[in-house]
């Protein structure tokens, strides 16, 4: 069963991500992946977006969000996770399934985008229908 998720969930939010990012490869949301970190980005994108679970047996395996830009009919996609025993099993194409069907249907938008710094997640993605639509360079100083 999916279902949209509220603050009531933030601490089992929190822990899905740490069990599911890796901290040095993710670098969470743009900052630190520290506890807090996450938590104050997760309570940011349920203000901006919402978040959809998925339920089995009452047990929260996945999530997915999807923030709106109205003006240019676009979503982004976030928050993408399921939990590791049960990667692998289809949990991510439903809730993805789940999202297109909604942005479409619901809120009318024409496509929707993501970013992923895990090269391992290209091939992923591609399977579920996305294309590679730039190349973000950086250099630290
Ligand atoms: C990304 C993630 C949410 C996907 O969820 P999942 O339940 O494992 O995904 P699914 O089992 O539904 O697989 C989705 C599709 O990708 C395919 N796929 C899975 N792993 C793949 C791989 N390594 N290469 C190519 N295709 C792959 C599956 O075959 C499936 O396609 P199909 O339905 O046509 O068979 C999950 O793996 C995860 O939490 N990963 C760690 C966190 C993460 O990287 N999140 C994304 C941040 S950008």
């Amino acid at each position: 069963m999916i279902k949209e998720l509220d603050e009531k969930y933030l601490e089992e939010l929190v822990d899905l991500s740490e069990e599911v990012f890796d901290p040095l490869e993710y670098n969470f949301f743009g900052k630190s992946s520290s506890t807090e970190a996450i938590r104050e980005g997760i309570k940011r994108h349920l203000k901006a977006g919402r978040i959809w679970g998925y339920f089995k047996d009452e047990q929260l395996l996945g999530t997915i969000g999807l923030v709106v830009n109205k003006d240019y009919c676009l979503g982004k996609v976030q928050d993408f996770m399921v939990k590791k025993d049960f990667q692998g099993q289809g949990i991510g194409r439903k809730l993805m399934d789940f999202v297109e069907e909604h942005a479409r249907k619901n809120e009318n938008l024409k496509e929707l985008r993501l970013s992923t710094s895990n090269f391992n997640n290209i091939k992923l993605y591609k399977r579920l229908g996305y294309s590679k639509a730039s190349w973000v360079m950086k250099k630290k100083l």
